[in-house]
């Protein structure tokens, strides 16, 4: 009876410890695992929060090798995988970029049909508007709306809005590149914009996601031409003969410039205004995303 009871104990001790273990190692592996796709579902690593170098940061990455919107021609795949539709009833409102797996960067206008972040879907993944049953489109319902400050002037058009659960980064999702500190633009400069927006002014929008190049002007030229209040946190950008542009529909989404150092796409405003589309000597408004750097990153890096 005694040997029996000690014998029991034993394998009981035995079991015990057994089960400790193999729990133990379950929440490290859990936790490991947790800490492993973190990095590699969403690249909000410590490289991104670096706001003097990208060189360590996976964001702005075009899968294309070379890098209407008003003038425009037809993104390929994987060339701009950070462009969002940002949709009210499945249609779409505004553009937007994808500046992390749960941010997205867009236009405060955006929002004047609706302040509700649960009525917005964002969608991602996705060049082709129609196509809704790809398996590279991800959609998230919105969390939160951001605004800059609450004033209700045309000045400080951006929000940042949050999505409900991450996005998973995929070949054809990807985030771009917020501003560096050091980010320098340069008057003449040509960057790219992007969006499903009027191919001509008063026209239809396009179904297909269009990019076109456009270049950088100086506020000072950009007053004159416009005859309209340009303060420092808008930029200009255009061709002098018109026919590349932003237009209705555009707004919320990205102008693209490339960073110097590592050629990475940096979204360096956001679509806001403009005289008209494709007009000549009347350069599209957008948001200077430089002169909010540090805003956007005490969300996207918080
Ligand atoms: N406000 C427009 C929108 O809501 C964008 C206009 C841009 N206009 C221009 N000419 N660049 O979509």
């Amino acid at each position: 009876m005694k040997l029996l009871d000690t014998k029991l104990l034993k394998v009981l001790a035995f079991c015990g410890v057994f089960l400790l273990l193999a729990a133990v190692g379950g929440v490290i592996a859990l936790v490991v695992l947790s800490l492993q796709s973190n990095n590699v579902i969403c690249a909000d690593s410590t490289g991104c929060k670096n706001s003097t170098s990208l060189q360590n940061c996976d964001c702005g990455i075009s899968a294309a090798a070379t890098s209407r919107i008003i003038g425009g021609s037809d993104v390929t795949t994987g060339q701009f995988p950070f462009q969002v539709s940002l949709q009210t009833n499945s249609s779409h409102i505004c553009g937007g970029t994808l500046v992390s797996c749960s941010w997205v960067l867009t236009a405060r206008h955006c929002f004047s049909g609706s302040t509700t972040p649960q009525d917005w879907v964002a969608v991602v993944g996705t060049l082709n508007l129609n196509d809704v049953t790809s398996p590279n489109v991800q959609k998230r319902v919105l969390k939160n709306i951001v605004y800059y400050n609450t004033s209700s002037s045309n000045d400080n058009d951006i929000a940042l809005v949050e999505l409900q659960s991450p996005v998973v980064f995929t070949e054809f999702v990807q985030p771009a590149c917020l501003p560096l500190d050091t980010t320098m633009l340069t008057v003449g400069q040509t960057c790219t914009i992007l969006g499903w927006g009027l191919t001509s002014e008063g026209g239809s929008p396009s179904y297909n996601l269009l990019q076109a190049q456009i270049n950088l002007y100086s506020n000072s030229e950009c007053q004159n031409l416009l005859n309209t209040p340009i303060t420092n946190s808008m930029i200009c950008a255009g061709v002098p003969n018109g026919g590349a542009d932003t237009c209705q529909g555009d707004s919320g989404g990205p102008l693209l410039c490339a960073d110097n150092e590592t050629k990475k796409w940096i979204v360096a405003g956001i679509t806001s205004s403009g005289h008209g589309c494709g007009r000549p000597n009347s350069p599209g408004v957008y948001t200077r995303t430089t002169d909010f750097n540090s805003w956007i990153r005490s969300y996207v890096f918080s």
